[in-house]
């Protein structure tokens, strides 16, 4: 067993860093509360290779691998969960199903856009009567020869109005259920493609999230992703990735909170003393450590066994059913320990407890994780 990094995965946690200081926190607590969309600074990533990290250099990606992806999403998300998940979804959820099962025409036309930065795109499985239940999709696309017949709803769809390209989950085949699911890139110029209003959310309100809606837009059979009938497991397989990409984003506004509320400890005084010194204080920082490390390790354990070709779509669900949990954890106390300072904006750690609360749904709930992790236990 080897924990050490290697110098190119330091080079890239250092980078990442340095962008998360230099370029996204000037702002932050601005556009969180304005609820804007960090474009300039997500062309910065796609620039710094940060948008397709895994993507092969002959698609233009950085051709890293998952473990500094996980660090990266540390760093960035210590800073901007609302950039975080624009990094995450582009990377995990839309590069990363493309290559893996895109045909070579759907990699050429979309990839180099898509790991540069200058386009980004989204994932579309969730509709009002399909979230956790995913294989119950209601958005049909009726085969029509050489296009599809495209009808339905997506909701809270991240990247939703900024997108350039869109994955798209639908029904073929009802009868089939799961098996009769297909995939599709779909783009919003295609006619019957329209987009609703932003969400007002409680955290990451940097991030654009919309409802979709379909009416009947023709989708060309060659926008297609995988075999007829793939879809399902397309969107389990990519989603077993994303959920590294969250469980990092977890992690990171985790340790973000916590290196805040340490400082803070060391800076503020109570009765004659820094309050880390107080013992109650002294062992909330003690348990945040030892969460984040343990996190830490889950994050970097799922992105190992994906980079080595294991099964990670257990390991991916612990990272991110531990991680969440601990970013939940970590953020609260990081309130309590700046006391009323940690009540207002300039402090950043009630916006990374309000960002911390999504990392326990998107991507599979919490209770959906312990599904994935139960099932996989009993049946051994
Ligand atoms: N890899 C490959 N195939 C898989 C798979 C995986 N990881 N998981 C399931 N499948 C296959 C099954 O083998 C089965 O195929 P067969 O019929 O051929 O055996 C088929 O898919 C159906 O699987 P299940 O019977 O297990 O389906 P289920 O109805 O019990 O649901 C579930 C399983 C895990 C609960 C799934 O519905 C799920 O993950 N739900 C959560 C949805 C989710 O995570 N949504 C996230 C949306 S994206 C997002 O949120 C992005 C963002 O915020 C930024
Ligand atoms: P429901 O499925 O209705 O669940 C409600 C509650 O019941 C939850 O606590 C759930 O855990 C619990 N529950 C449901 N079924 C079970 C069960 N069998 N056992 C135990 N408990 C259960 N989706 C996308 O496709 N793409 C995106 O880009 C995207 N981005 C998002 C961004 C934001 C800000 C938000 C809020 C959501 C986003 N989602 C996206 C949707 C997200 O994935 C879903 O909200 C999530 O999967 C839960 O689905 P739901 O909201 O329908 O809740």
């Amino acid at each position: 067993m080897d924990f050490n990094l290697t110098e190119e995965q330091l080079m890239v946690q250092q980078a990442a860093r340095d962008f998360a200081q230099n370029e996204l926190l000037p702002g932050v607590i601005e556009r969180d509360e304005k609820g804007v969309f960090p474009a300039d600074q997500i062309k910065k990533m796609g620039e710094l290779g940060f948008m397709g990290m895994m993507v092969d250099p002959k698609y233009g990606g950085s051709g890293l691998d998952t473990v500094s992806y996980v660090l990266a999403m540390e760093e960035i998300s210590k800073v901007d969960a609302s950039a975080s998940v624009v990094m995450s979804v582009n990377n995990s959820l839309v590069c990363w199903g493309l290559q893996e099962f895109g045909t070579e025409e759907q990699k050429q036309q979309w990839l180099p856009l898509l790991a540069s930065g200058q386009i980004h795109g989204a994932f579309c499985l969730s509709e009002p009567e399909a979230g956790s239940d995913a294989t119950s999709q209601k958005t049909t696309a009726i085969d029509m020869g050489d296009y599809y017949l495209v009808n339905g709803t997506k909701n809270w769809i991240t990247n939703g109005g900024t997108a350039s390209v869109y994955i798209v989950i639908v029904q073929t085949h009802i009868e089939k259920s799961s098996k009769g699911i297909n995939a599709l890139i779909m783009t919003k110029d295609m006619p019957g493609f329209s987009i609703g209003p932003k969400e007002h959310k409680m955290g990451i309100r940097g991030s654009d999230t919309h409802s979709l809606q379909f009416n009947d837009v023709k989708v060309p059979k060659e926008n297609r992703i995988g075999e007829e009938g793939f879809g399902f497991k397309f969107a389990m397989k990519t989603l077993a990735g994303g959920r590294i990409g969250i469980a990092s984003q977890a992690l990171g506004i985790a340790s973000g909170a916590y290196e805040l509320a340490l400082k803070y400890s060391k800076e503020r005084k109570s009765f004659g003393t820094e309050i880390c010194h107080h013992q109650a204080i002294a062992f909330k920082l003690a348990d945040m450590f030892v969460n984040i490390e343990a996190a830490r390790h889950l994050c970097l354990k799922a992105s190992w066994d994906k980079d080595n070709h294991h099964n990670y779509d257990v390991s991916s669900s612990m990272a991110k059913l531990f991680a969440s949990q601990t970013a939940m954890d970590t953020t609260i106390e990081a309130v309590q320990i700046h006391g009323g300072n940690g009540y207002v904006r300039e402090y950043h750690v009630e916006r990374l407890m309000r960002d911390a609360k999504i990392t326990q749904i998107y991507e599979g709930t919490s209770e959906i994780q312990k599904i994935v992790i139960s099932r996989s236990i009993i049946s051994g």
